[in-house]
């Protein structure tokens, strides 16, 4: 009767948006094209690829493709640059408490994840073990909201989909959840993910009485 809880990286365990912000900033500056937090916000959830694109038509540009390439590569150098300053100070309000609650109630915990830096940041900030198992991006091939990574885990963890809940900041990512038939939840904006099952700002408004509650239901 264990439930899977699988969880996002960026913006759900750790902020990693104002990195992702400040590269992509860079990238956009070197082409003329004006990029902001606004726009960034666009960005969450979506594929390194996908990003540059948006990006790109954000500027009325297109690359040749090996420029595109060089450019990506030069943005994750970049990227990696501020996540290689990264504690576990960076973790999340009450992150480790929801995480410790439900490996305690014997629960199974999984990472989803479209990052493919999603390792290195797990070990910057001292979480690589305290998940049964971890898909990213380097494992999928179909983005969010396609339920590939979502399903995976599941997979890895033993759990059908329809007993697994998900924890996401981005509407990808809760359509994601929902594609696979699970439980989602959705950490920030309730207009923003208003098709996910519930909202909550953040892990600090999720009680451990909510959380027996997902685990019993
Ligand atoms: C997450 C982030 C996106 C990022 C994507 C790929 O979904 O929210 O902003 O583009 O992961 O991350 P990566 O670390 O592989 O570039
Ligand atoms: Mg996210």
């Amino acid at each position: 009767n264990k439930k899977g809880f699988i969880f996002d990286l960026d913006g759900v365990i750790v902020d990693t948006a104002q990195y992702h912000y400040l590269a992509w900033k860079e990238l956009a500056d070197s082409l003329g094209i004006s990029f902001s937090e606004v726009e960034n916000e666009q960005l969450k959830g979506v594929s390194r690829i996908r990003s540059l694109e948006k990006i790109l038509e954000m500027g009325n540009m297109t690359l040749a493709q090996d420029e595109f390439d060089r450019l990506i590569t030069n943005k994750n150098a970049d990227y990696l640059s501020y996540v290689e300053g990264m504690t576990r100070e960076e973790i999340l309000a009450d992150v480790p408490r929801v995480l410790r609650f439900l490996s305690e109630n014997g629960q199974r915990l999984a990472l989803g994840s479209a990052s493919k830096n999603a390792r290195t940041i797990l070990g910057k900030v001292g979480l690589m073990d305290q998940f049964d198992t971890i898909v990213d991006g380097t494992q999928v091939s179909k983005a969010k909201p396609d339920p590939e990574v979502f399903i995976r885990a599941a997979k890895e963890l033993h759990v059908p989909a329809e007993r697994c809940i998900v924890f996401e900041d981005a509407l990808a990512g809760i359509q994601a959840a929902n594609n696979a038939g699970m439980l989602s939840i959705g950490i920030g904006d309730p207009t923003v993910l208003r098709e996910a099952a519930f909202v909550f700002s953040d892990f600090t408004k999720i009680s451990n009485e909510f959380l027996n509650e997902l685990i019993q239901a």
